[in-house]
């Protein structure tokens, strides 16, 4: 085991094509990132994997896709348009931004240096403003939104009267959100724009004590069972009275060890009929559920699980990243994701390019890209190919020799172990199949 930073993530992110500053060529934009060929398979492939945990294999779950543009009033009832600020100083001096809740007022600027050159805190809120329409004026202005949750209250009835769906309930969404963050260092954990995975639970007022520790425990299980993280690297952090966003009767985070230390993941909370009861009241629509059983009629509260994907990236990548001591003087960079996670699943490999074993094996790959993300490399020595699909930890590698030939068999290789097994092509497909049902994380 080596210490992962994060200058050796970013560095491997940029060097594979994981993720790249946005308009790098111009110099870059702070707080946007670019997610390259490997990138996105693997941020795709946390998404639908939460997506399958979130629907398909929960009850009474359904999914939506709102609109990342919405009414302005949907912010204003929401109390983004007057809660959700970050307090700022800046440095007189050399004009740094600064959260005034992160430094020490009292010590010098931490970027020119200077004492007593910062400005009173101010609010500043987060969510960035665009104009809809030809006019640029207050009546035209609307937000990019800065959570997807939003966009789930004000779906609500709509869901309600056009799917089967009783309280309770789920109704989940993935997409961007946007933050004009002041702060955006560590690379994606904190950027202006991200995507969230969010499951907003509607249920009965008073069953939100019991559902609110069901989810949590559910979306734990998640990282450890199907992402296959290391449990040691997770915990649970409860928010004190000063850290309650403003809609929250209670929140706890799950907490990560990321290169910089402990840090949010994801938050699951209560936040009570506070949205559907500020929709009500700003709309003036009707938010209330009809109990078709009990004739009922009530406001649901909510239990809410909102996670980052694009953090989940970070999170998968620094929690498989690797550099292992092979032999003496022989260090391999690997990155152990579980197989479902990795961004390709199988690299198929010639031992060389002549007599017939390129055509072989590009025919196998081929043949294998209806069930797998497959890779075909014939380049360089196999050694090194094997290093380079560790290094973006790819859980196996098939290799065609000159007995495939003869007998159509080709040799397994399983990242995690380097252990080599002689497979007959017919139960190539089961056997990785097998093993990544059977993964157990190193
Ligand atoms: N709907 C509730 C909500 O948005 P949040 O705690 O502000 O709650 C939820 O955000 C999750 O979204 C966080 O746990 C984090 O994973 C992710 N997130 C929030 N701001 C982010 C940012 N600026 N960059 C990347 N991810 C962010």
């Amino acid at each position: 085991m080596s210490e992962v930073t994060m200058d050796k993530i970013v560095s491997l992110c940029r060097r594979r094509g994981f993720i790249f500053q946005s308009s790098e060529i111009y110099g870059g934009l702070n707080g946007a990132y670019d997610y390259g060929p490997l990138g996105v398979q693997l941020k795709n492939n946390i998404r639908d994997l939460w997506w399958k945990e979130m629907t398909q294999l929960h009850d009474n779950i359904v999914g939506l896709d709102a609109s990342i543009l919405m009414h302005s009033r949907v912010w204003e009832a929401s109390g983004h348009v007057s809660n959700f600020t970050d307090p700022m100083v800046d440095c007189k001096q050399c004009k740094s931004r600064f959260r005034a809740d992160q430094i020490d007022l009292n010590a010098p600027c931490p970027v020119c240096g200077n004492r007593g050159t910062f400005t009173a805190p101010r609010n500043f809120n987060l969510m960035f403003a665009t104009h809809i329409g030809a006019d640029v004026d207050a009546a035209s202005t609307i937000y990019l939104r800065p959570e997807t949750a939003q966009g789930i209250y004000v779906d609500f009835k709509n869901v309600v009267s056009s799917s089967r769906v009783k309280v309770p309930f789920g109704i989940t969404q993935v997409g961007k959100s946007f933050r004009n963050e002041i702060t955006t260092k560590n690379f994606i954990f904190r950027s202006c724009e991200f995507e969230q995975m969010e499951m907003q639970w509607f249920c009965k007022p008073g069953t939100d004590e019991q559902w609110f520790p069901y989810w949590r425990e559910q979306r734990m299980n998640f990282y450890v069972n199907k992402l296959g993280i290391h449990p040691e690297h997770l915990r649970w952090h409860q928010h004190g009275p000063d850290e309650l966003a403003f809609y929250a009767k209670d929140a706890y985070d799950i907490q990560f060890l990321f290169p910089m230390g402990w840090q949010e993941l994801e938050g699951v909370h209560s936040r009570t009929d506070y949205d559907l009861t500020q929709h009500q009241k700003f709309s003036g629509k009707d938010m209330t559920y009809l109990d078709p059983e009990t004739n009922e009629k009530y406001i649901p509260y909510v239990v809410e699980t909102s996670a980052g994907l694009t953090r989940n990236v970070l999170m998968a990548l620094s929690d498989a990243y690797d550099e292992e001591q092979v032999e003496e003087g022989d260090v391999r960079t690997v990155l152990h994701f579980h197989p479902l996670v990795a961004p390709v699943t199988v690299a198929v490999l010639p031992l060389v390019k002549k007599d017939g074993l390129a055509e072989y094996a590009s025919k196998l790959e081929h043949e294998l890209r209806d069930e797998f993300v497959t890779f075909y490399d014939q380049s360089a020595a196999i050694g090194r190919r094997y290093r380079r699909q560790d290094e973006i930890g790819t859980p196996y590698c098939v290799t065609v020799d000159y007995d495939t030939l003869t007998d159509n068999t080709v040799t397994l290789r399983f990242r995690d172990s380097m252990e080599q097994v002689r497979v007959p092509v017919s139960e190539l497909v089961a056997t990785i199949k097998k093993a990544t049902k059977e993964y157990k994380r190193v």
